[in-house]
């Protein structure tokens, strides 16, 4: 296969979705590398569980930054040295700046746990039970300025069950979005990798 798409992970905390692109990248026919993982708080069990797994891992201290423009500076700089053409969110907890997003426009995927364009924001499982709802689900996009709010990659859906609480409902869409987050991943990269070939022509 062609130059695989290197790909950086972004997260804050458990890094189970972060866990599932990189078991999907080890398959020899996908098309994107996970190239680097980054979090915002060193504590982030993500951290761990990327080195148990071989990638390299950046594990930044928000609090240690005078604010969100350095702190963005420090991430592009390590994008940068691992030349990372795509970049995944995987329950990254920071909104990303307009500047950040331009700079990486088209280039930057998130998984949010609400069937867009439904629910955006947090505590969506909350909400879902709150207002009734019969279905919630996962969705993956491309991230824009506007928060949840940029183009659909992949959704999936499922029911909302009679005695759900939060904590199974969450359950139950985060098998979907490990099942999802690599197939979108998949085809961003294949996108990433047929423009390559247009542009080597
Ligand atoms: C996921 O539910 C994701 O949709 C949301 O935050 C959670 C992150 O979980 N944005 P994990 O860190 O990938 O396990």
């Amino acid at each position: 296969m062609t130059k695989r798409v290197r790909t950086a992970v972004l997260i804050s905390g458990r890094g189970s979705n972060m866990m599932a692109l990189i078991e999907a990248a080890r398959k020899k026919d996908f098309p994107a590398e996970i190239a680097l993982v980054l979090s915002d708080e060193p504590r982030a069990a993500g951290i761990k569980a990327a080195q148990a797994a071989g990638v390299a891992a950046v594990p930044l201290d928000y609090r240690t930054f005078s604010g969100k423009t350095e702190f963005e500076t420090t991430v592009t700089a390590a994008l940068v040295a691992a030349r990372a053409e795509l970049i995944c969110l995987a329950g990254f907890m920071r909104i990303l700046s307009p500047a950040f997003v331009e700079r990486w426009r088209g280039r930057i995927l998130n998984i949010h746990p609400s069937l867009l364009p439904d629910l955006r924001g947090l505590d969506t499982h909350e909400r879902a039970l709150a207002e009734g709802r019969a279905e919630h689900g996962c969705t993956v996009h491309f991230v824009t300025a506007e928060l949840d709010a940029g183009p659909i990659v992949a959704q999936a859906r499922v029911p909302v069950l009679p005695g759900d609480d939060a904590g199974l409902l969450a359950a139950r869409v985060l098998v979907e979005e490990h099942r999802i987050y690599p197939q979108a991943l998949d085809a961003a990269a294949r996108a990433v990798l047929a423009a390559r070939a247009c542009s080597a022509g």
